[in-house]
């Protein structure tokens, strides 16, 4: 649907970044019309009033990385289930990773999965290129025919798996800045994780699982800082997840290099104590890690060394977590807890406002991408992508309840204060109470 067939929208009682007193946003063909007490005077014929009850109001969050499972696995997620997801969470922008079956590693995947994207429209839908054909790190993809085709596909990654090879990535690395791409890296040198399913410290050691060093990731992210260095690209850093990652990223950004980095909402919540059960639930590349990684990573997403947060969305189906932990897939749902979490740790304790969270939610995923009608200021003339915010709704999660086709979510029955009570896609109010009305 076009942005002219949309009628006009008045949201009603909301408070932009949390600021100030409730005004009313007026949004016509798509973009904000009027901000204030009496825009709703403006509203023409026709105009779809909803009252936000004094909600917060924030740009749409954009998510960096996600795993829609479409094509392949469409019993776990589809393009459709995944945008209901994402826009239930706020998201008008998602990133779908590459780890398809196919392997999103050609334009006829990933210009397919943009047109279904598009086809669904609750949000933007964009395809991850495959940086290697088959996500086996051997061969570098046609990364340019996916650049230009209908996708436009702007970020590269072979996420899930690791570009370990120096020589290939630094390949990849020169390739993408001639192109004016990213690539986007999962940091995990292969040869120190065989077999590795949990964090390697005291409570791996207790459980007797095999453990993930953290020197798995942070060779590599120390290893690509100087490789994008020295082919002067750009580089970015999936799912950081330890203290030394932290460290490395001061020193290489303090050196100019062009790195970004994302930290998901369970490794800034979540550690290693939770395997105490044995949970499949809580399995996740890279693993959680320790108390003190936890602390660093959210010390360096208020101070900007992290640049922003990336949900990591990976679902799997009942029988795939509900199994021997070892046997357990990696991954956990993340699209629908995101907002909570990150309000919870770090609006709600003072460490960061609401205009520092749609910094890290929206403006910087959308900068990182190149996206220009995303991560927008909410002002008059700017698209009308927006997530409104109560912050105070006390609401417990329910794994059965979330719109993702899979269930596997870590914070079941946990309650959080903050939720996403509506979402605006392109002028549309597609999201509304936790319920898709698009
Ligand atoms: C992801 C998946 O399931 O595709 N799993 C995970 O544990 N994070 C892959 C990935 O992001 O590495
Ligand atoms: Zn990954």
């Amino acid at each position: 649907m076009s942005p002219r067939q949309t009628p006009p929208l008045l949201l009603s009682r909301v408070r932009p970044y949390g600021e100030g007193d409730p005004v009313d946003v007026l949004v016509v063909d798509g973009r904000i019309a009027a901000i204030g007490p009496d825009a709703g005077a403006d509203a023409p014929d026709g105009t779809e009033t909803h009252d936000l009850g004094g909600a917060v109001l924030l740009p749409g969050f954009v998510d960096l990385h996600t795993h829609l499972r479409e094509p392949g696995r469409e019993d776990t997620e589809t393009i459709a289930t995944g945008s209901a997801a994402a826009v239930r969470g706020g998201y008008t922008a998602v990133f779908a990773m590459a780890n398809t079956q196919p392997a999103q590693d050609n334009q006829t995947v990933t210009d397919s999965v943009w047109r279904i994207g598009r086809e669904v429209g609750l949000c933007d839908v964009h395809p991850v290129g495959a940086v290697t054909v088959g996500l086996k790190g051997e061969q570098l993809t046609e990364m340019g025919q996916m650049a230009s085709g209908e996708a436009g596909v702007r970020i590269f990654s072979d996420d899930g798996m690791c570009v370990y090879d120096p020589l290939i990535m630094r390949r990849a690395l020169e390739y993408s800045a001639g192109l004016g791409v990213l690539v986007a890296q999962h940091a995990e040198e292969p040869r120190l994780t065989r077999g590795a399913v949990a964090h390697e410290g005291p409570t791996a050691a207790r459980l007797g699982l095999t453990g993930w060093p953290r020197s798995a990731e942070e060779s590599i992210v120390a290893r690509d800082a100087i490789l994008a260095r020295d082919a002067g690209a750009r580089v970015h850093i999936c799912h950081a997840s330890t203290t030394g990652t932290v460290e490395l990223l001061t020193w290489a950004k303090g050196q100019g290099i062009a790195i970004t980095a994302e930290v998901t909402p369970h490794h800034l919540l979540l550690d290693d104590t939770r395997l105490e059960t044995y949970d499949g639930v809580y399995r996740v590349n890279p693993p959680l890690r320790e108390e003190h990684d936890t602390l660093a990573l959210r010390r360096a997403l208020v101070e900007g060394v992290i640049d922003c947060v990336a949900t990591d969305h990976a679902p799997h189906a009942a029988q795939e977590k509900c199994c021997e932990f070892a046997a357990a897939r990696p991954g956990m749902l993340g699209l629908e807890t995101a907002l909570p979490i990150v309000a919870s740790l770090l609006v709600e304790t003072g460490d960061m406002t609401w205009r520092d969270l749609a910094r890290v939610m929206s403006t910087r995923p959308a900068e990182i991408a190149g996206l220009t009608d995303q991560g927008r200021p909410i002002e008059v003339g700017e698209p009308a992508n927006l997530a409104a915010v109560d912050p105070d709704s006390e609401w417990t999660v329910v794994g059965e309840e979330l719109a993702s086709l899979s269930a596997n979510t870590p914070y079941e029955g946990m309650s959080f204060s903050a939720r996403v009570v509506g979402t605006v896609y392109r002028g549309r109010l597609v999201s509304r109470d936790g319920e898709v009305v698009a």
